[in-house]
């Protein structure tokens, strides 16, 4: 397994339409445990291909609680075929936003369709911070990412000092290489 660096916004690979998979094989499987073994580093409950510079339908969840025993999703092609009408609202952050945070209303309840790392097709219906996670990962897959759920306004802010940031990062990576 292998740590992948992870792209921050703003990014234009982190808007982009990922592409369905067509058969989870090894492959994909070991995007999948690259994918994981980066998130837990990071450390992050879930994270998209498209943030690892992937443009595939692939996503890796885990919100298990610290001292819990770990419990990975893989999904490929995830999609959401049913969602509450209820609605709940969290405090989101994402990876390649890094230290933002904001809340964000979404379907309190969905249900998932998705290929496993086996290639099986399997179901799964969540609430909570899982349900929560499931469509903030689908978002990526669309290019869409949380801040796009918030104002223009608070948006721009946001982007503007990440663009800023990582301008200014860029000659101290350069020295390091
Ligand atoms: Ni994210």
């Amino acid at each position: 397994m292998a740590v992948l660096p992870i792209i921050t916004a703003p990014d234009p690979r982190l808007k982009l339409q990922a592409k369905a998979v067509d058969k989870v094989d090894a492959q994909v499987r070991r995007l999948m445990d690259d994918m994981l073994e980066t998130m837990y580093v990071a450390p992050g409950i879930g994270l998209a291909a498209p943030q690892v510079g992937v443009a595939k339908r692939i996503i890796v969840i885990d919100v298990a609680d610290k001292g819990e025993l770990p419990r990975p999703y893989r999904m490929a092609n995830p999609e959401i075929v049913w969602k509450s009408d209820e609605t709940a609202t969290y405090e989101e952050g994402c990876l390649s936003v890094p230290e933002y945070y904001a809340d964000v209303e979404r379907a309190a309840k969905v249900r998932v369709r998705y290929l496993d790392e086996q290639n099986e097709i399997r179901e799964l219906e969540a609430e909570g911070l899982l349900a929560v996670c499931i469509q903030h990962e689908i978002d990526h897959l669309a290019g869409t990412l949380f801040v796009d759920h918030i104002s223009a306004l608070k948006r721009g802010i946001i982007l503007r000092k990440l663009g800023k940031a990582k301008k200014n990062a860029e000659p101290v990576a350069a020295l390091r290489s």
